[in-house]
């Protein structure tokens, strides 16, 4: 079956799984191999209980890529570094309604500052968190493990969340990136694009394997014979 462009699944290797020690060749090794986004997991020890990165480093990232850059900021509050993050060269940015306050605001201020904009379900987070900004998302993403670690097992309780945002995306009428994120590999991702997913973010599946390309090239086909 000839992919079709316009339903092609977005993969986004998450850089969580990378060798830390040679992250400019690890972009650039996942560029080459054929992804489409690069996933960007910002933790900052209270939202979630691990450290990762911030803007500086995906600052000095940005010449080694193509790839638009999708942070997934894992911090509360996120609205005081948003700005950084643009400036960092992000293309996307998405948070977490826990994160602060005021969700719509906050996504605002991230298309105000020229990014898409997306927001983040924890596992135990409803639907209808997202339900009254999807005006204002260019990306919903579920997270299928808690976030704060690569690794973990996926949580399949999640996949009628990902088919009721299918329905809730569908009713607007305009295209927004259903994204889904932890625990996802050749197996699950059959699961998810089934229940509507057409963007998956991957971890070990693909740094965690030994040819990217590979593990790249079956995310892209995962839901053909699903
Ligand atoms: C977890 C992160 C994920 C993580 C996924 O908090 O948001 O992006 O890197 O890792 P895997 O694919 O290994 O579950
Ligand atoms: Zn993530």
């Amino acid at each position: 079956m000839s992919p079709d462009p316009a339903h092609r699944i977005v993969v986004a290797p998450s850089l969580l799984a990378a060798d830390f020690a040679r992250l400019g060749e690890e972009v650039r090794a996942v560029e080459a191999a054929g992804a489409d986004w690069l996933h960007l997991d910002v933790m900052d020890g209270h939202f979630v209980p691990n450290i990762t990165f911030g803007p500086a480093l995906i600052k000095a990232l940005r010449p080694h890529s193509r790839l638009p850059f999708d942070a997934h900021l894992m911090i509360a509050p996120a609205d005081p570094y948003l700005a950084a993050f643009a400036e960092a060269g992000c293309d996307h940015i998405s948070i977490h309604p826990e994160s602060g306050p005021h969700l719509h605001r906050s996504l605002q201020a991230i298309r105000a500052l020229g990014c898409k904009a997306g927001v983040v379900l924890n596992p135990s987070t409803p639907v209808e968190a997202v339900s009254w900004v999807l005006d204002l998302c260019d990306i919903v993403m579920v997270m299928t493990v808690n976030p704060g670690f690569g690794g973990q097992a996926f949580l399949d309780g999640q996949l009628a969340k990902i088919a009721a945002l299918r329905a809730a995306i569908d009713a607007t009428g305009r295209r927004v990136a259903l994204q889904v994120d932890g625990g996802v590999n050749a197996a699950t991702a059959r699961q998810v694009i089934a229940a509507g997913a057409d963007t998956l973010v991957a971890g070990t599946a693909v740094f965690g394997a030994p040819d990217y390309a590979a593990a790249i090239a079956a995310l892209h086909h995962a839901g053909e014979a699903a």
